[in-house]
């Protein structure tokens, strides 16, 4: 079956895809994102990605390319025509398309792409063995709060960890301090059963997975301590975790080459991870829902 895309108003077949050479996307990473989980038919935390678009946009100065209703259509429909019922929604606002100049250009139109991709549930090999982590330095921007298209160093740090036979790079900043991962948020479990993460603000992404996850520990009675965690503490730590929208709870074995405790998935992480794929069970089907 055909992937389709949705392009700045038409549903189109996702290989013949394209935006203008000089959107502002493209030409300075001018735009905001999403990446909405769709799981069993359901879009977990559809409210909140929609939210932290609205603000990250805000943060931007570009103006919402539509209502919120017509957005959550359109997302509906992207779904429905990609048969999507397990997988990512992708949503992209730029500022829009212009001649190439840094300024805003006055009476812009912003231009949204939207696409779909299924996936398979949880990859069950990082579940049971969990994944290795690689520290490198956190060299990007002072406003990590906007989920910025603007991912370079992401990126390099993503393929830096590939390259380490890691699965995912956590970003260490001056002090030593661990910020977050290159997509995800970073979580430690000390020795007492404390969760530990970095509070949000301008250094990290305030994940939707991270919030729903301190829902989750408070229900199970476990202590959140939200404060800046070194990586001798992590590779130190009890257990250890990476939350986001396209793996949930992920449970961390190995940080650079420290194991973390006996190698294997801690007690508290698989609790989380099980309870957090409950929650996403008990969200509402969208063939249920008015958009
Ligand atoms: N990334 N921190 C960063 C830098 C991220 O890019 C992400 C998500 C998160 C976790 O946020 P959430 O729980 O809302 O997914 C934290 C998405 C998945 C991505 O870029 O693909």
């Amino acid at each position: 079956m055909p992937r389709i895309a949705y392009v700045n108003g038409a549903y189109v077949p996702h290989r013949h895809a394209t935006v203008h050479i000089e959107d502002r996307g493209y030409q300075f990473a001018d735009g905001a994102y999403e990446v909405v989980n769709a799981f069993r038919g359901r879009l977990i935390d559809e409210r909140l990605h929609l939210d932290r678009l609205d603000r990250s946009l805000g943060e931007l100065s570009i103006a919402p390319p539509m209502t919120r209703q017509a957005m959550r259509l359109i997302m509906r429909e992207v779904v429905r025509r990609n048969r999507m019922t397990t997988g990512l929604l992708y949503l992209q606002v730029t500022r829009g398309v212009a001649p190439r100049d840094h300024k805003f250009p006055p009476a812009i139109k912003p231009a949204l792409v939207m696409t779909a991709r299924s996936i398979p549930e949880f990859p069950k090999e990082m579940h049971d063995d969990g994944v290795k982590i690689l520290t490198i330095p956190d060299i990007r921007w002072a406003r990590c709060d906007i989920k910025s298209v603007a991912l370079l160093p992401n990126i390099l740090g993503k393929q830096a960890a590939a390259e380490a036979d890691a699965y995912e790079a956590w970003m260490v900043e001056a002090g030593d301090y661990i910020t977050e991962g290159s997509s995800s948020n970073a979580w430690i479990v000390t020795a007492d059963n404390i969760l530990v993460t970095r509070p949000t603000g301008n250094r990290i992404l305030a994940g939707i997975t991270r919030r729903a996850i301190f829902g989750m520990a408070e229900e199970l009675g476990y202590t959140i301590e939200e404060r800046a965690f070194t990586v001798a503490e992590a590779y130190a730590a009890k257990e250890a975790f990476m939350s986001n929208s396209s793996h949930f709870v992920t449970p961390v074995t190995q940080i650079d080459d420290a194991v973390i405790a006996n190698g294997k998935p801690g007690n508290l992480t698989l609790e989380l991870h099980e309870r957090y794929v409950r929650y996403m069970e008990a969200a509402i089907p969208l063939q249920s829902l008015e958009a």
